[in-house]
């Protein structure tokens, strides 16, 4: 069942997601080879907390951390680590959740380490750009698939491949509600997008291809190929006009 949010409850979404989106944003200035995964973490969890907010991660499915910092083959979820040392060249996806007053926020972003080559740089925008290109989508009168077709045509025909272990999610007063949004398939299909959706819309694509592993700690998902994989996501209400994207800072970049 997908629960509708009434302009009230979307007004608790929007303070949680302004701040989601401006750790995120900050941390493209920490975030530089030398820097353990872990710094990470603790800056997010640091900043969460410093806006009385709490980490929405922390012990959801026991899991350990505040943040998920995922390095160039690792997808998602990946455990953050005092001995994971970032080296320029590599690419780190962060994903985080901050919870206001009960209501969750969450959003990811990849982001270089110092100079990257050509080809990591362009995972990275065609991620971004696939979750732009899907938000003309996220209007009232389209269906649910016609998200995930959408990031599914631009990634594709980039040369990526879409992971289909993972996918997008309602959002709310829970982290993952429903209904669960694939970044591929047909188009036209599932439910019409209403007003009052939270929709936690969440594009992994990678240079190589789908197939993903978990590795021995149960959490970080890896490509199978060791091929690299980018993580781009935001939390949007569906409105009666043009989305609103609540995790997006307003001094970072839009569009497609
Ligand atoms: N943020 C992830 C998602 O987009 C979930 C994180 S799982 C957690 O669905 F255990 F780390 F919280
Ligand atoms: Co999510």
């Amino acid at each position: 069942m997908i629960i509708l949010k009434n302009d009230d409850e979307i007004e608790m979404m929007r303070i949680s997601g302004r701040v989601t989106g401006s750790i995120l944003y900050e941390l493209r200035e920490l975030i530089r080879p030398g820097i353990s995964t872990m710094d990470i973490d603790r800056y997010t969890e640091g900043r969460i907390r410093s806006e009385g907010m709490i980490p929405s991660f922390k012990g959801y499915n026991d899991y350990p951390a505040s943040a998920c910092v995922s390095v160039n083959h690792e997808i998602v979820h990946g455990i953050p680590d005092e001995d994971r040392i970032l080296e320029e060249g590599d690419i780190v996806s962060v994903d985080i959740g901050a919870t206001y007053d009960g209501w969750v926020s969450d959003a990811a972003r990849t982001y270089p380490v110092g100079n990257v080559s050509e080809e990591a740089r362009r995972i990275i925008e065609v991620c971004r750009a696939s979750f732009f290109g899907c938000l003309r989508y996220c209007i009232e009168g389209c269906r649910l698939t016609d998200i995930g077709h959408s990031i599914q045509r631009r990634a594709e025909s980039a040369g990526y491949s879409v992971v289909r272990d993972f996918v997008g999610h309602g959002i709310g007063r829970d982290m993952h509600e429903d209904p669960q949004i694939k970044n591929y398939g047909p188009p036209g299909k599932g439910p019409q997008l209403l007003r009052g959706m939270a929709l936690a819309i969440e594009p992994m694509i990678n240079e190589g291809d789908y197939e993903t592993e978990v590795l021995a700690n149960n959490w970080t998902a890896v490509t199978s190929d060791g091929k690299l994989s980018a993580h781009y996501e935001n939390t949007v209400i569906i409105t009666g006009g043009e989305p609103e994207v609540i995790t997006l800072d307003e001094r970072d970049e839009r569009g497609a």
